[in-house]
Order: structure tokens, then sequence, then C-alpha cells
């Protein structure tokens, strides 16, 4: 029996494209290997960003590899093409246009424009690219930065958009003991120059879709989510309906309540709810953001989602909405990473 299998990826712009993947080979070390555009970052299942869906055919992933897949993805037919050995010929989808994945990343300095603390837990970091310094990005997707004086790189994705480039505003949480949390609090100041690597990442916004986008973001996954909802207030011509439902564990830990409310201002399609695990009040709801998510939110049969957060709460908001009709397909996810 052949130990060649011909892998075909089915771009979400409708173009195809085939290579022949050795035996032992990772699907993704081929496809790389044959120039086709599939978005990566680690190569060692710790970013998600390699995610394609298994239609066809039989492919596994690498026995006692780790990664950030939940049992639920992968029975769905998820996969991370990095840890992806193909048993049979087969088909994958990839959730993104073929020229997604043809921006290269690229290093670049940034100078630190300010440091707040906008929540009990929540750094927030505003950059400014160095002059003829470039990183261009999607809504959603993410950027390395290194932590000064170390050699830890920490993912953050931003809270703005390409269109407010040179500046660059980041959501962080602050972790005890952490190492890019220690340099905020001790050393991080005005005109600290930081070295910083994108973009990364298959979550961002796909564009121009008309139909009604749910977004549930929970904690520091508001940042992408933010980001999204200001491309969108950008787009010329009609805007979709969206909601977005926003939670943490508690009142203090809340963040960018006033932006939100801007943003509703901005762009009268905006419904948000806002929730607290712990001691709701006022207009806040009881619970996390996917208990806010309510029967009739799913309207329309092509209705997408974005989500961000903890994994725990992906899991979640994918069946909830999977269970409210909502198409799996639809649903794009970036779950944190725990930090090393
Ligand atoms: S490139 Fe596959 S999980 Fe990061």
């Amino acid at each position: 029996m052949s130990s060649v299998r011909n892998v075909t990826f089915n771009f979400r712009d409708g173009k195809a494209t085939s290579v022949a993947v050795q035996q032992g080979e990772s699907v993704l070390d081929a496809a790389l290997a044959a120039g086709i555009p599939v978005i990566h970052q680690c190569r060692s299942g710790s970013c998600s960003s390699c995610m394609a869906k298994l239609v066809e055919g039989r492919a596994g992933m690498r026995a006692g590899a780790s990664s950030t897949l939940l049992r639920s993805e992968y029975d769905a037919g998820d996969r991370l093409l990095c840890l992806t050995e193909a048993e049979t010929d087969c088909t994958f989808a990839l959730n993104y246009a073929s020229d997604a994945g043809a921006t290269q990343a690229v290093q670049a300095h940034a100078f630190v424009d300010s440091v707040d603390k906008v929540a009990t837990n929540v750094v927030r970091l505003r950059l400014e690219l160095a002059e003829g310094a470039w990183l261009d990005f999607k809504p959603g997707q993410f950027i390395q930065v290194r932590v000064p004086g170390t050699n830890v790189t920490r993912s953050y994705s931003p809270a703005s958009t390409a269109s407010d480039l040179p500046k660059i505003e980041l959501l962080i949480r602050v972790l005890e003991d952490g190492v890019m949390s220690k340099w905020l609090e001790l050393d991080a100041k005005p005109d600290d120059v930081l070295e910083i690597e994108g973009p990364f990442g298959s979550f961002f916004l796909r564009e121009k879709v008309p139909a009604p986008h749910i977004m549930v973001a929970g904690g520091t996954g508001l940042a992408p989510i933010l980001s999204m909802i200001d491309s969108l207030r950008r787009q010329p011509g009609r805007k979709p309906p969206i909601l977005l439902s926003f939670g943490c564990a508690t009142p203090e830990q809340l963040f960018c309540l006033d932006d939100l409310e801007l943003r509703k201002q901005w762009l009268p399609n905006l419904t948000t709810r806002i929730s607290v695990d712990h001691h709701a009040s006022g207009d806040l709801l009881a619970g996390n953001p996917v208990d806010a998510i309510r029967d009739a939110d799913v309207t329309h049969e092509n209705a997408v989602a974005y989500l961000c957060g903890p994994p725990r709460m992906i899991e979640a908001a994918t069946t909830k909405l999977v269970t409210l009709g909502l198409r799996p397909e639809n649903i794009y996810a970036e779950q944190f990473a725990p930090s090393n």
C-alpha cells in the first residue's frame, strides 16, 4: 500500500489545492513545503493557529502530542495540522480565504505610550510602532511581545485595529508571578522599547458577512472582539446586528465599559450584555457570558459567532450556540493558552 497520501485543502473563497504527504510527515509541514498558505505559528500544538476541519478521509493527531484542541473539537472533525498525519487520502476545510495566510509575520520595535490599570487584574498597554516600522494585522489576530530583559514572549490580540496603526492597544491580564505582569507593575514606563512580532492566528473577522454577529468574551478575551467591533463600524455600507456578551468574575474585574457605551452610540446595531459571576447588581447580569446568551438570540441561519476566552467558556458557548441552531462552521473561537 502506498505510504503517500493525497491531501486537499479547501479554502473559504472556493480555491482548492492538493499536496502529497509522506507517512510520518505532518500535514502542515507538507503544505508549507509546497507553498500552500496555511496559517500557522508555533508548529507544536500550542497556539491553535493551524486549525482545520477534516471533511473527508481519516487523519489523526500524533500519539502522545499535547495540544490545545478540545475533545469536542476533535470529535467534530477539527485538527491541528502541525500535529496531524494523514491515514488515508483526505480533505481539510480551512475557514479563511486563500490569501489570508499570505501575510508574513514581521518583527518590529514599538515604544510604550502608556500603562494604565483599567481593572483590578487588567492593564491597558498602549504602544506606538517605531518610525519606519509596520506590522499589519486582521482584527482578532495576535502579536507576540518579548518581555524586556528576558527571552520570554507573550501573545496578545490588539484591542485596536490596523487603521489605528502605528498605535497599538493591548489589554493584558495581570497574573500573580506572571513575567509580563511583573514587568508592567515594576518597570514599564513611557518610551520603553518593546520587541514585537506578528501577525499570527486564524481567529479574525470574516469580511462582508451581513448576517447577525454574536460575540462572546470572557475577561481580556474582549480585546480582539473590540478590534472586530471597530472594524465592523468602519466598514462601508450597512452594518450587521451585533450582540456582545462580555463577562468577568466580579464587577471590579470589568473594564472598557465606557468604551462599549461609546461604541453603542456609534453603532445602533450593537447590543451588549455584561455579566459577572459574583456580586451582580444594577444592570449587570448574574452568571457568565454564556448564560447571558438566550434562546431567541440565534435568529438567522447564516449568523456567525466569535468567541474568545478560557477553554471552558469556549466549549460551553460552542455547545449552546450549536444547540440554538448556529452552524458549527460559522463559529470562530480563540481560547487563552496558559502562560508557561
Ligand atoms: S501551528 Fe499548529 S497549533 Fe500552533
